[in-house]
């Protein structure tokens, strides 16, 4: 926060500085007087293209601590210009190679993460995440409760991998199950019903959820906890996780440790979905990333889990110990129009988005979103609009 104004304060210095700067060099041109405006300009041009160029060439820096890493930069780079001038280095030259350097990057900066997909490649290939992208353990967007209600508005879409995900696996009699980001009980029922004599239990973060699956299920125990720090008392031998683990950060390391709370034989199902490169994904980001609230989504962007490869997941399965299938499949889902799309999201992907802005911001980032949205998806023939949807499936079985 207090970086944000830090940065904005120093912007409108650097603009108010260049403002009085194209005032003093025409007073100059009409009077032709001062001696030492080209040195002046010098300077300042000097620190802009240094700080460009240092905003190109160093993204992991830039990227990691934006405030901080800028401010150090542009001091490193007055304490060069102050040893290259020597006897003619005056403060206030300093400060304009200084204020240049900082307009420089934060321009720079700028112009690239509005390119964001190309810049998040570029970041991606040092480890690094965007400007304002909060960083992995502390980079999810303030997101209200689930809306239980407008998830299930595709219900019958949404738990077909669940039961596509629960009929391969192999377990016949399973004494204790759980499945884990269970939200409105949908999946938990699947597990009900294959699994009548089972103690099943439910657990979700959402209070949300957990109230719709406990009405839903009122035999069944839901408890509420978080994935990432759940740990059983008792070993399970079913652990069902069906379009949740994507909300978990480094789920992928979780893995091990789920695992590791099954039985002897016992059985890992997991079920995430895999659009991160769908039209439907790739457009909230760029909408996100032009529009005024650009700075405010920058956490939404990472707020759902990367999904990893195949062979990431097999080494992390096979190691601790299991017996390891993975597929993927594309569900075509054949929605009444365009805005169906958009209701779908709005219970899930585009939550993160949606979240940080008020009503009226809500309102705009809707309205591009859908106009790009309906030119991704044609109409068929018949006015419905296709939704292509891959998923990444695992089901691991503990030796
Ligand atoms: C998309 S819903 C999936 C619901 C259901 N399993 C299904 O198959 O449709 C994801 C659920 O995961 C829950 N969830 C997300 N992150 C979680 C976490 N760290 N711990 C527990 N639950 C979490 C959410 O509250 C939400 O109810």
């Amino acid at each position: 926060m207090f970086s944000r104004y830090l940065m904005r304060a120093l912007a409108l210095a650097v603009g108010l500085y260049c403002i009085a700067l194209i005032f003093q060099s025409a007073l100059v041109l009409h009077f032709d007087t001062s001696p030492n405006l080209g040195s002046h300009i010098e300077q300042l041009g000097l620190g802009l293209l240094a700080g460009a160029i240092f905003a190109v060439s160093c993204p992991w820096l830039t990227a990691r601590r934006p405030a901080l890493t800028t401010l150090i930069a542009a001091s490193v780079f007055a304490g060069l210009q102050a040893l290259l001038l020597q006897d003619d280095a005056s403060l206030s030259k300093l400060a304009e190679g200084w204020l240049g350097f900082l307009a420089g990057l934060r321009m720079i900066s700028a112009v690239l993460k509005s390119w964001s997909a190309l810049y998040e490649r570029h970041l991606e290939s040092y480890g690094g995440e965007a400007h304002g992208v909060r960083h992995r353990s502390d980079r999810r967007p303030n997101m209200r409760d689930w809306n239980a209600g407008q998830y299930l508005k595709f219900e019958d879409e949404r738990t077909r991998p669940a039961i596509d995900l629960l009929a391969r696996v192999p377990l016949t009699d399973p004494k204790r199950c759980i499945d884990l980001g269970c939200g409105p009980g949908n999946s938990t029922e699947l597990l009900a019903r294959r699994y009548p004599n089972a103690e099943i239990i439910g657990l979700d973060s959402s209070d949300a959820m957990l109230e719709k699956a406990r009405q839903r299920l009122p035999h069944l125990a839901f408890e509420k906890g978080d994935i990432s720090a759940w740990a059983p008392s008792a070993p399970f031998d079913l652990i069902f996780a069906n379009a949740a683990l994507q909300w978990v950060p480094e789920h992928a390391a979780l893995l091990p440790r789920l695992v590791a709370a099954l039985n002897p034989g016992g059985c890992l199902a997991v079920q995430v979905p895999d659009n991160f490169n769908e039209p439907s994904h790739v457009l909230m980001r760029d909408v996100a990333a032009r529009g005024p609230w650009a700075q405010r989504l920058g956490g939404a962007v990472t707020a759902r889990e990367k999904i990893g490869s195949f062979g990431d997941y097999y080494a992390r399965l096979k190691g601790a110990g299991c017996s390891v299938g993975l597929w993927r499949t594309t569900y075509v889902h054949c929605l009444d129009d365009a805005d169906a799309i958009v209701e779908w999201v709005k219970g899930t992907g585009l939550r993160p988005f949606l979240d940080p802005l008020d009503e009226a911001e809500q309102a705009t980032f809707l309205a591009l979103y859908r106009s790009e949205i309906a030119h991704a998806y044609p109409t068929q023939f018949d006015g419905k609009v296709l939704l292509p949807f891959p998923r990444l499936f695992l089901v691991a079985r503990r030796s």
